[in-house]
């Protein structure tokens, strides 16, 4: 297949484009490199520099490119930053993803893989979540990412466009050669390894009395190979609508700290402040429809492999791409 990705500069559009090259699929990368980094290109693909908000621009580049399917990973994705500035968020997830739509509309490309998330459901009712959960976002980010799920239904029912939405848990891990590095970076664990490099001096748990047997929040981390893994079999499995990517079990921040501590074998000193507005207490996926329709499982569950594999990045790329860039101390 040739696979257009957007946002392929970007951390889970870098490896996916990775995993899809070794899989031997042909890529084209569409990234703008406001967020991402040129050199998380993988050199076997073919790039174009563009910007999903310029209408002119991708129409153009779908149809010079002419691929079989798009992969939609380009997105601003802090929750924190919606909440300050939702007017982004609405403009390059909402504006700049509707143009990518009608720009496959007038190329004729079938089918999109579009990077959704556990954000859409806000507080849920239930966990594990299901699909089925009520889709309730409690931030801008979580909303214009529902907005674009309705918006390919509705070109789906109209246009027979083919969506498939992955709705990503806490994307975490790296393989040897593309890795987490955002600016600003709010996660948690690259934060924690980032103690561990000597950059940071301590780790900030956002609250410790949260209703878990720790008191610390829990999330469903789930390795980025797992991660676009699952977009390789969305592309190649007859699908379409909506699919939760996560492990199925959850770990705290005390869990991953520990887990931090015991593969770098630094103390990493943890202090607890104020919780963080917005989070929920425990977001752990049901990847069972996953599972049974896609033929997928996550294959790396275990949390020490997980952060082992970041931390062999972060060893490697202590500076992240941008080794003129100082560190955030
Ligand atoms: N945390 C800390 N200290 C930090 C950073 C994070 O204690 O310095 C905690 C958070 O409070 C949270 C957990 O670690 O409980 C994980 O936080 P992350 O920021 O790494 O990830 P989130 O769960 O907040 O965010 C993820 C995705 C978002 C998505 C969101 C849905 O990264 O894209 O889940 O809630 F929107």
């Amino acid at each position: 297949m040739h696979v257009f990705v957007t946002g392929g500069a970007g951390y889970i559009g870098s490896v996916t484009t990775e995993l899809l090259l070794d899989a031997g699929h042909r890529v084209t990368v569409f990234d703008n490199l406001g967020r991402g980094h040129r050199a998380a290109i993988d050199t076997r693909a073919s790039f174009i520099e563009g910007d999903l908000c310029d209408r002119d621009a991708i129409f153009g580049a779908l149809q010079t490119v002419q691929p079989d399917a798009v992969l939609h990973f380009a997105a601003f994705a802090l929750v924190g930053e919606s909440m300050e500035h939702p007017q982004m968020y609405f403009q390059n997830n909402v504006v700049g993803g509707l143009n990518l739509a009608d720009a496959m509309l007038a190329a004729g490309t079938p089918k999109i893989v579009f990077s959704s998330t556990c954000a859409t459901y806000g507080q849920p009712d239930l966990v594990p979540i299901t699909e089925e959960e009520k889709q309730l976002p409690q931030n801008p980010y979580g909303e214009s990412k529902l907005m674009f799920e309705k918006m390919l239904d509705w070109y789906r029912h109209i246009h027979g466009i083919q969506p498939v939405f992955l709705r990503y848990f806490n994307a975490c891990g790296a393989t040897e050669r593309f890795g987490e590095d955002h600016d600003p970076e709010t996660h948690l664990i690259p934060l924690v390894l980032r103690v561990a490099l000597g950059q940071r001096d301590e780790v900030k748990i956002f609250g410790s009395d949260y209703a878990t047997p720790d008191g610390t929040c829990i999330r469903d981390y789930i390795h980025i190979v797992d991660l676009a893994a699952a977009h390789i079999c969305a592309l190649e499995k007859d699908v379409v609508g909506a699919f939760n990517l996560g492990t199925g079990t959850g770990h705290s921040v005390l869990e991953v700290i520990e887990a931090c501590r015991a593969i770098t074998g630094h103390a990493i000193p943890a202090t607890v402040v104020d919780r963080r507005p917005g989070d929920p207490a425990r977001l752990v996926a049901s990847p069972r429809k996953a599972e049974r329709e896609l033929g997928w499982k996550a294959q790396c569950t275990d949390i020490a492999a997980i952060v082992g594999s970041a931390w062999r990045w972060h060893q490697s790329h202590p500076q992240g791409y941008n080794p003129e860039v100082s560190a955030i101390a």
